[in-house]
């Protein structure tokens, strides 16, 4: 059977990985500053987290949500008193997309109404309402347009003023921090009076925390720039280091009733290890302080490279904007420097997310071999 041939790949094999380091099957050694897509948020194989997984995968890896499972009270109980969000309420699930796709659906269900309201160069997932509030055609199928989607442009809040007044909205959805669409944001102005609008309008507030949660922006949401609170927040990628799962965290103006909600896998024993694994290490290695010390750091020691012509997003969510295409330059340094890096639908921008406990010299390693690619 071959493998439905959707993914252009680079001609790399990972076999092994510690760290901030991975290693091929031909035994080079790379240097991780793209994370597997953000996700990678406590380090490759970190001793805590394999021991853990290892010791729950001997106890038991997976029943159903028909039965008690007091891990998932656990991971809630660590994920409120870490991110500051103990009055809200966790669905578990097990992917970005899943977890938007369910804040979506409460916000329907709440308000009776279907229209989204999303953002220019958005992106959500790829699942149905989820890929339907992702500015990018070409992955919404006939199927999708069915939603009811309008998208707007970031930080002008006439429009959505305008949208809301119309009565007919459900949702607005804002990622914390833009990801793939190339790591605009809003301002905090604008996402104060987002949250004002839709508490006027009996809207629900989505923040898409997926790619800027669990410390990557310098703070555990990236929202939390902004003094603001949604109505609903979700989470995924760097929530289990790799280990596949979603949050939807659903504030008390949801009353949740059986059967609303539900999934097979979603916060299975495993999945739930995992997390309150990454949860532990995110604390005890005080990893969103670190965060915001090597950000500085590496914003200091950039600055004196003239092809940068902009610095976007915040802590070790970053982009670098050249004006010029990057995808050589990452080729550079993945075959001539052995560093993963990302990019972005804005195809001038460089993307790091490095596993968030990466080290100043690790990131001095990076500016050299940009410098020498460059
Ligand atoms: C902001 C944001 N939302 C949603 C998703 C979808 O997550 P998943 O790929 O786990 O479905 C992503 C993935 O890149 C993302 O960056």
């Amino acid at each position: 059977m071959n493998l439905f041939d959707v993914y252009p790949l680079y001609d790399v094999t990972p076999v092994r990985a510690e760290g901030c380091y991975i290693w091929d099957n031909k035994n080079t050694k790379y240097l991780d500053l793209y994370g597997g897509h953000g996700v990678i948020s406590i380090g490759h194989t970190h001793p805590a987290y394999v021991s853990k997984l290892e010791a729950q995968l001997e106890q038991i890896g997976f029943y159903s949500n028909s039965v008690q499972n007091p891990l998932q009270e656990e991971l809630a109980e660590k994920l409120g008193e870490l991110s500051g969000c103990n009055d809200y309420d966790l669905f578990l699930c097990n992917s970005g997309a899943e977890a938007n796709e369910n804040a979506l659906k409460l916000a329907s269900f709440q308000t009776g109404k279907k229209r989204v309201i999303s953002f220019e160069n958005s992106f959500h997932g790829r699942t149905s309402a989820a890929v339907a509030a992702t500015d990018n055609p070409n992955i919404n199928a006939p199927i999708n347009q069915q939603q009811e989607v309008t998208f707007l442009p970031l930080n002008e809040i006439e429009p959505v003023q305008k949208e809301l007044a119309k009565n007919d909205v459900c949702a607005v959805i804002i990622e914390g921090i833009q990801g793939v669409g190339g790591l605009d944001e809003g301002t905090t102005v604008f996402f104060q009076e987002l949250e004002e609008l839709c508490r006027k309008n009996k809207v629900i507030f989505i923040v898409d925390e997926i790619q800027s949660g669990y410390g990557r922006s310098g703070k555990f949401f990236a929202f939390q720039y902004h003094n603001i609170q949604p109505d609903i927040i979700t989470t995924a990628k760097g929530m289990a280091n790799g280990f596949p799962i979603g949050g939807v965290l659903i504030s008390d103006k949801f009353n949740a009733k059986y059967g609303m909600l539900g999934t097979t896998f979603g916060g299975n024993h495993l999945a739930c290890a995992a997390a309150i694994s990454v949860l532990e290490v995110l604390k005890n290695d005080d990893l969103i302080d670190h965060v915001s010390e090597v950000s500085n750091y590496f914003l200091k020691e950039i600055k004196g490279i003239s092809q940068i012509k902009k610095v976007k997003g915040k802590g070790l969510m970053l982009g670098l904007e050249f004006d010029f295409e990057v995808a050589e330059i990452r080729k550079k340094l993945i075959f001539d420097q052995h560093i993963f890096t990302g990019g972005a639908s804005n195809k001038k921008l460089l993307r790091i997310l490095p596993p968030l406990n990466v080290s100043k010299d690790q990131l001095d390693e990076f500016i050299t071999a940009l410098k020498e690619v460059l």
